[in-house]
């Protein structure tokens, strides 16, 4: 992609361009006002709250004049950089014609539809359209119980699916998600390859025990009229966990044989981030129901749920349309990042990077005693960062450290306690990923040292 012609190309040396403290004068005055009213922000702001101005590509500036890379996409968001111009002239045209006209088809809709059906490698050609990765999750449950006639769930720990109702009720449940989990919703560990809590006699993760363990616990902890086990295929908010290959073929398998569906979660890991369209054609497992979000816009909200061609009439069943679904610009965004990832070879770039990010990460961890574990596909990647490699205690006051030295150098990326977490755009170039992760290498050793490491 290192070509001067392309829309987003920028010189390598002149980014990241920092100018003043980090947050500056101006962010430190917007945000006075700001948070006199926004209440809730994330990690990801009040550790680094600075105010953005403008992004172009692989680049976001602040209201100080600060230009960093962008190794966030937002939250995994903007999959295909900043403004795309075909991205913007496409909500723009909308934006100017037709709004907004319910649920009812469109010229642009019908053409994402078919785009997003030619897409999908599965036969997943039910859809609904929405507004927020919650609300299609909410809607996948409601398809779930309706096409099997069962009522229970099974999430797994550290899974993050959305903040309302059913969604959370898939989720980690603390203090902060209200009341407890919804009748009918349960959660089993699932591999998680630094940490596996069941492991072989020679120490490697064993995921057949896993699935065996999800068995017995269907047995004595459900009424076992389970509906659909509900997954995300990477966990994100967890901090980039990939399950070993032969996780979902097996969970797939088991689904089968007790007519449970599979729904992946793909809001987060869809539309390229890993270097398919969907996270889940990694493997060989088929889903039954998938939601998408994020990129899906490219920033505009627009998210989907696709549903298996077995199952399409359930969507009937569940009053599945929302007043904001489906409009025309939310159309236009999604069809158009669909081909920009098509005409520009995007998932290709992905692959290429997260090639680059393995071999980079590999020396990284090799270089740094705090660096317990690093794994990733594509431009969805993580590091976890241990007291102690031997014992795996998990270190945020590092995490907090990394996070705001490598912001304050000019990389905006994303925090989550111990792990730091990297999504950048897919349309980034070589030289501009080497530049980020040089950002971070300093910073981790800058970390240890202030933290007696070295
Ligand atoms: C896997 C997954 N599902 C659902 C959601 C909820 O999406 P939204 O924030 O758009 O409601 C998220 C958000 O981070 C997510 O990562």
């Amino acid at each position: 992609m290192a070509n001067n012609n392309y829309w987003a190309y920028v010189a390598p040396s002149s980014i990241p361009n920092i100018v003043t403290d980090v947050p500056g004068p101006k962010s430190r005055e917007y945000n006075a006002r700001g948070m006199k009213y926004m209440i809730g922000y994330s990690s990801q702001v009040t550790l680094c709250p600075v105010v953005f101005d403008r992004g172009h590509g692989v680049t976001l500036t602040d209201v100080d004049g600060n230009t960093y890379i962008d190794f966030s996409s937002g939250i995994y968001v903007t999959t295909l950089g900043h403004c795309h111009p075909k991205i913007s002239e496409a909500v723009a045209r909308h934006a100017k014609n037709l709004m907004n006209c319910h649920d009812f088809n469109t010229p642009v809709k019908v053409e994402l539809l078919e785009k997003l059906a030619q897409v999908q490698p599965w036969d997943l050609t039910g859809m609904q359209l929405y507004d927020s990765g919650t609300t299609a999750v909410e809607a996948g449950i409601r398809v779930c119980r309706a096409a099997t006639g069962k009522s229970e769930f099974i999430s797994c720990f550290m899974d993050f699916h959305g903040k309302s109702g059913h969604s959370v009720s898939c989720g980690k449940m603390n203090a902060t998600n209200g009341g407890g989990r919804s009748q009918g919703f349960y959660m089993v560990p699932r591999p998680y390859p630094y940490r596996p809590m069941f492991t072989k006699a020679n120490g490697d993760i064993d995921t057949d025990a896993y699935i065996n363990f999800f068995g017995e616990f269907i047995e004595y902890a459900t009424t076992g009229n389970i509906a659909a086990f509900v997954l995300e295929p990477v966990q994100g908010w967890a901090g980039s966990v990939f399950p070993p290959d032969d996780f979902f073929p097996k969970l797939r398998k088991f689904c089968d044989e007790r007519g449970i569906l599979l729904m992946a979660d793909e809001v987060l890991t869809g539309m390229g981030r890993t270097g398919k369209y969907f996270c889940m054609e990694h493997w060989d497992a088929r889903p039954d129901v998938v939601t998408v979000g994020k990129g899906f816009g490219n920033g505009f909200p627009v998210t989907g749920m696709l549903v298996s061609e077995r199952y399409k009439e359930s969507i009937n069943k569940i009053s599945a349309s929302t007043s904001y679904g489906g409009n025309p610009m939310a159309c236009a965004a999604a069809l158009a990042s669909i081909e920009v990832i098509e005409e520009e070879n995007l998932l290709d770039n992905a692959l290429m990077l997260g090639e680059y990010f393995d071999r980079r990460m590999a020396e990284i961890k090799n270089n740094h005693p705090i660096v317990g574990d690093v794994r990733g596909k594509g431009c969805l990647q993580g590091i976890e960062l241990v007291k102690d490699r031997a014992t795996k205690e998990p270190f945020p006051d590092a995490g907090k450290l990394v996070y705001q030295k490598a912001f304050a150098k000019g990389l905006a990326w994303v925090p989550a306690g111990h792990i730091l977490r990297m999504s950048p755009p897919i349309i980034m170039d070589i030289d501009v990923a080497a530049k980020g992760m040089d950002i971070i290498e300093e910073s981790i050793a800058e970390t240890e040292k202030e933290l007696g490491y070295c």
